[in-house]
């Protein structure tokens, strides 16, 4: 029997099995690289503005990501819960996108508008204050830290070169949006940006 020859060797059964798990791995992701739906912003969804922009930095730098997910999956509980399922074309200008991979507190890619910027600012500043039961640390930090305005518009034209559509006035007001205004600021605008766009899917 020829099948033989590859159960008795360990050295091309290992290599018979990468081949055959690249050609499912190449099925599965070379389609997603051509698709417009994955490729192309979904509808209503525009590139952050410079303020919100700063916020997402950061969302990243004090890990909210590792207690919220943005990432609503297409089952009954989630979307009951928390609205319409994520769907690629919301992430086309996240770089990296904020997926995340553990709920310790809620999703929240569609938190943008569900409560007021006072809500925010007060809860950022200690969750207890509103939430008695809360385990989420408080950020009371971010309250007085300035925004630096000097990286915003080189952040922005980086972004642009991985192919986020910048306009060249966008750019060159991004330190005057950002000038004046703390990380508080910036952190609110970034989370009431979240998931707007998707109210308006069916
Ligand atoms: C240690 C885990 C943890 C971290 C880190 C964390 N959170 Fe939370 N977050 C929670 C939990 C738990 C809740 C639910 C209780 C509450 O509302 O406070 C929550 C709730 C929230 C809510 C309300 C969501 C809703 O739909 O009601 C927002 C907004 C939020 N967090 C934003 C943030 C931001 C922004 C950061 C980073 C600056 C952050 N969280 C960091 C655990 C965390």
């Amino acid at each position: 029997m020829k099948h033989d020859v590859i159960e008795k060797n360990v050295g091309l059964l290992g290599i018979l099995v990468a081949v055959v798990i690249s050609i499912g791995g190449l099925v599965e992701i070379v389609p997603l690289v051509f698709s417009q739906e994955t490729t192309k912003a979904a509808p209503g969804v525009e590139p952050y503005t410079a303020l919100q922009l700063e916020g997402r930095d950061i969302y990243i730098r004090e890990g909210c990501y590792v207690c919220h997910s943005q990432m609503i999956r297409p089952l009954r509980g989630e979307t009951e819960r928390y609205g319409h399922y994520s769907v690629a074309g919301e992430s086309v200008y996240d770089h990296p996108f904020q997926f995340g991979s553990k709920r310790t507190g809620p999703d929240l890619a569609r938190v943008g508008g569900r409560y007021s910027d006072e809500w925010h600012r007060l809860h950022l500043q200690n969750p207890r204050d509103l939430v008695p039961e809360s385990n989420m640390p408080g950020f009371p930090w971010l309250t007085n830290a300035m925004l630096d305005d000097s990286l915003t518009a080189k952040k922005m034209r980086a972004l642009r070169m991985v192919g986020v559509p910048y306009t060249n006035a966008q750019i060159a007001g991004a330190a005057d949006e950002v000038r004046g205004k703390t990380e508080l600021d910036a952190l609110v605008a970034y989370l009431q940006s979240l998931g707007t766009a998707a109210k308006n899917w069916d």
